[in-house]
């Protein structure tokens, strides 16, 4: 036996207590999966010996594959062709799950709080120099992601800070310069820029240029903070601010792509930016433990959570609450683009 036994694909969600010790079996033999019963004996494999450092959900790897021992690091993703799809009959999907109307603002709520939102119901309002609309807030039970629509029609807006949260943009149309306290960066359509925790920004666009990008906050409690002149004070150790797609970057994941824009490679410790590619599909139901938004940049399909289904196109914005049961399907053979921010940061290709 020289290669580990998948014990299964799906890592296992395990709630680990501060200072207890797990053993983690690494050869896949164990009848009391993630954790060791000694079957490994004769074997080359031994279990791998794990302490938390604190109480918190963890994803214990199952498939015995990943580099991350003991932990999930989506290495289950590569060791089959087609990502896992659900492959019930339409007949039942439907019979399980009701199709749920959008109301007047144009968001259709699906199961624990996950919706999806129009982009043609938001109530946009003047702010510092920018139209800006909510698209997700503590209102709508999220928890740690504040998300917001901003648009401008050339000229320059005010400065602005998010008091305590780290901000990413993500450009959505147009051209233009954030300036992160008083450090100039360009924004163009899916690319990404991190301003950290308490540094102001301002954004600018030539008149004539329309320029909407979406702010989402982190932690997402703190509201926009109008100021009356740039802040001094650029974390200069972060000097790289400004991230666009590169396909030399783009990562599989089974029949699928991503990119990580903005996360841990880049610094970013809380939230992360990421760009995907899902080809016409629907995915078997599963879970993150991150909380999520994903804005559809491409394509149309469903939306489906244990009762409920809403289907989604261009422009839609998706809200997905932690460790909420999902499914994202894809109905168009050009497959779909879609762009994701995800707290807390890590690889968007975990999940249960
Ligand atoms: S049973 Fe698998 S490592 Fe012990």
């Amino acid at each position: 036996m020289d290669q580990p036994i998948v014990a299964q694909y799906k890592p296992y969600r395990i709630d680990v207590e501060e200072g207890e010790t797990y053993l983690w079996c690494s050869c896949g033999l164990s009848k009391s999966q993630p954790f060791c019963d000694k079957s490994h004996v004769g074997t080359d494999f031994k279990p791998l010996n794990f302490q938390a450092t604190e109480s918190r959900t963890l994803l214990f790897c199952g498939c015995k594959h990943t580099r991350g021992q003991p932990l999930c690091d989506g290495s289950h993703n590569d060791l089959t062709e087609e990502y896992a799809g659900d492959d019930r009959p339409l007949e039942e999907l439907l019979s399980l799950t009701e199709e749920v109307a959008f109301d007047p603002s144009g968001r259709a709520m699906l199961d624990g709080d996950c919706y999806v939102q129009k982009p043609a119901g938001l109530n946009w309002v003047p702010e510092g120099g920018l139209q800006v609309a909510p698209l997700i807030t503590g209102d709508d039970n999220a928890k740690h992601l504040g998300q917001y629509y901003a648009r401008m029609s050339g000229g320059n807006s005010e400065p602005r800070r998010y008091p305590g949260s780290d901000v990413v943009l993500f450009g959505m149309s147009g051209r233009g310069e954030v300036r992160i306290s008083g450090r100039p960066f360009g924004i163009e359509a899916q690319s990404g820029v991190h301003i950290r925790a308490d540094e102001s920004f301002e954004v600018s666009c030539d008149s004539g240029e329309e320029l909407s990008f979406l702010v989402t906050v982190c932690p997402g409690h703190s509201e926009a903070e109008i100021l009356t002149a740039p802040l001094e004070n650029f974390a200069k150790d972060y000097p790289e601010r400004a991230f666009s797609c590169d396909d030399s970057k783009r990562n599989s994941m089974a029949d699928r792509f991503y990119q990580v824009l903005i996360g841990e490679d880049t610094g970013s410790a809380e939230v992360s930016q990421f760009i995907g590619e899902v080809p016409k599909s629907k995915a078997a139901p599963h879970r993150h433990l991150y909380e999520e938004a994903i804005i559809i940049l491409s394509a149309c399909g469903m939306m489906w959570t244990e009762t409920r289904r809403a289907p989604v196109e261009t422009g839609d914005i998706i809200f997905l609450p932690a460790e909420q049961e999902h499914s994202l399907e894809c109905t168009e053979d050009s497959g779909m683009v879609l762009a994701g921010h995800y707290y807390p940061s890590g690889e968007p290709n975990i999940n249960y």
